[in-house]
């Protein structure tokens, strides 16, 4: 199954070139600079764009197997300036730059076979090419005199961002790139995936034994289910009842894994969560800290069980949300899966879901016979409900939540709206709002209701539900949970606001 690397430099759309590059039928693959090394499947290299100037000391470099080796490489913003930088060419800050949609003219090069000769295409850059480097043309230029494609030998650049849906034949010159340039042979699926992803498992583990952290997140069940079938018994599923769970996540949990041969136990380690979390009120504090004692569970698991590894359900987008791919990506938030881990963890990590999208997984998930109610479940963090509790985390706040975000997402199913939404959910505040129960005046917690429409989670916007699904949840929220005075629904999309609270 042929391969190209998407080499990230920290670009916010890296991902989505190794998505555009997938749907040509050619496994796109995120990797970072540093541990770059190309296999006999590489067809071909693409190099991200990135936040730093190639001129500036200390910013990332060209991989140095890169140079060495003779597939095509497409670098993109960041990634042609490195190609020109260091071949000998000069990049420099141009006095304005370009940032959206500006005209570019197209030279004839196989890159752009089927594009017409002008086309708008999307800028996003301060520095340019100011003289290129021996041996090397322009092949694109924008309508402000500006250097947009080059080629040098095998290796291409492109100013502008191609993967970007404002660009005008985008698709088309990265269909060109990894077909026709790299020739790459279109065969990759999900189906393949799955069957080479049994097979790394089964290298990688040998004879050794396997610990999942399951979160009832379809992430995690979707990895369990895979590497279940790969080593079977050899495979512990853990769950641990945090006490920051939806209401009724453990049977359900169980009952399918149990189904899909999963061998999985529960650890009861409420008090833990709950005793560790007492008095923490920083967001990234307990985002750690609920990490940690996952670890800390698991690795005891892990002991009684001789495992050596560690699976966890991390997805792409979890990795680039870390800037884990490597260094250069801004990191927004230590999401669990990811970054909470402590250095000195012990066992080895198997993260078999790294390279898949969430849509991705969900089709994983039906091939490997997961049913569609439990694939089309909301996203749910790692965290749980701990950080959908704004501020200290105690357990009747968490009774409290569990019981609104079962009202809410009972009033949305009963209305059929449940599906409408990517992600919906309830947030507990932790301020005190005055309400009237009978004739007397009480106090009582707020809780949020937000709801997204997203595709990755990446970016979102506020769901519009009708009007009178809303009101019927928060009464039925005010009038169900003696604690709770009012409900208020969320508006804000991402960015500037993220999906979850903290
Ligand atoms: P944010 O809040 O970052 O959420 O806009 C984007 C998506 O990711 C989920 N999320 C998490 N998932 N561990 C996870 O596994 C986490 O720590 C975490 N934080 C947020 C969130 O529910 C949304 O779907």
């Amino acid at each position: 199954m042929d391969e190209i690397l998407v080499v990230d430099y920290g670009s916010q759309y890296t991902a989505l070139l190794a998505r555009k590059i997938r749907e040509n039928g050619v496994f796109g693959r995120v990797v970072s600079g540093e541990n770059f090394r190309v296999f006999e499947n590489t067809k071909g290299v693409i190099l991200s764009g990135g936040p730093q100037s190639v001129y500036e000391l200390g910013s990332p470099r060209l991989p140095e197997r890169l140079k060495q080796i003779s597939v095509p490489v497409l670098g993109i913003c960041y990634g042609m300036h490195l190609i020109v930088h260091e071949a000998g060419g000069r990049v420099v800050r141009g006095k304005t730059g370009e940032y959206g949609a500006t005209t570019v003219q197209y030279e004839e090069d196989p890159l752009f076979e089927g594009v017409p000769q002008e086309g708008e295409a999307w800028m996003s850059h301060g520095d340019s090419v100011e003289s290129l480097p021996r041996d090397c043309r322009v092949i694109a230029r924008s309508c402000n005199d500006i250097v947009a494609g080059i080629r040098r030998g095998e290796f291409l650049g492109l100013q502008f961002h191609p993967e970007v849906r404002h660009t005008d034949y985008g698709d088309r010159i990265l269909s060109n790139f990894a077909i026709r340039i790299c020739k790459a042979t279109s065969a990759w699926d999900i189906h393949n995936f799955a069957d080479r992803a049994i097979e790394r498992i089964r290298d990688e583990v040998r004879d050794e034994r396997v610990i999942a952290g399951l979160s009832g997140g379809v992430d995690s069940t979707v990895s369990a289910v895979l590497t279940a079938s790969a080593i079977g018994e050899k495979l512990k599923g853990v769950f641990v009842d945090h006490g920051l769970m939806r209401e009724g996540e453990e049977s359900e949990i169980l009952h399918i894994l149990r189904a899909l041969n999963v061998n999985v136990s529960v650890v009861d380690a409420r008090e833990l969560f709950f005793d560790r979390l007492r008095g923490v009120h920083d967001p990234e504090e307990k985002r750690k800290i609920i990490g940690k004692s996952f670890i800390d569970i698991f690795e005891k698991e892990a002991t009684s069980f001789g495992a050596t590894h560690l699976l966890q359900g991390t997805i792409m987008s979890d990795v680039i949300e870390s800037g884990h791919a490597s260094e250069a990506a801004d990191r927004i938030k230590s999401h669990h899966n990811v970054a909470g881990l402590p250095l000195e963890m012990k066992l080895k990590l198997l993260e078999p879901l790294r390279q898949l999208f969430k849509d991705e997984v969900r089709e994983l998930g039906r091939k490997l016979g997961i049913s569609e109610k439990f694939l089309n479940r909301h996203p749910f963090p790692g965290p749980g409900l701990g950080v959908r509790i704004l501020g200290e985390v105690t357990p009747e706040k968490a009774r409290i939540l569990q019981h609104a975000d079962r009202i809410f997402l009972n009033t949305l199913r009963e209305m059929q709206e449940e599906q409408a939404a990517w992600q919906a959910f309830a947030v507990l505040l932790p301020v005190h709002s005055v309400g009237l129960r009978g004739d007397k005046r009480s106090q009582g917690y707020v809780i949020a209701l937000r709801a997204v429409d997203s595709t990755e989670g990446m970016t979102a916007s506020a769901h519009e539900f009708p009007w009178r699904v809303l009101k019927k949840a928060a009464s039925k929220i005010t009038s169900g949970i003696r604690e709770v005075s009012r409900v208020v629904y969320d508006l804000t999309d991402k960015p500037p606001a993220t999906i979850e609270w903290e």
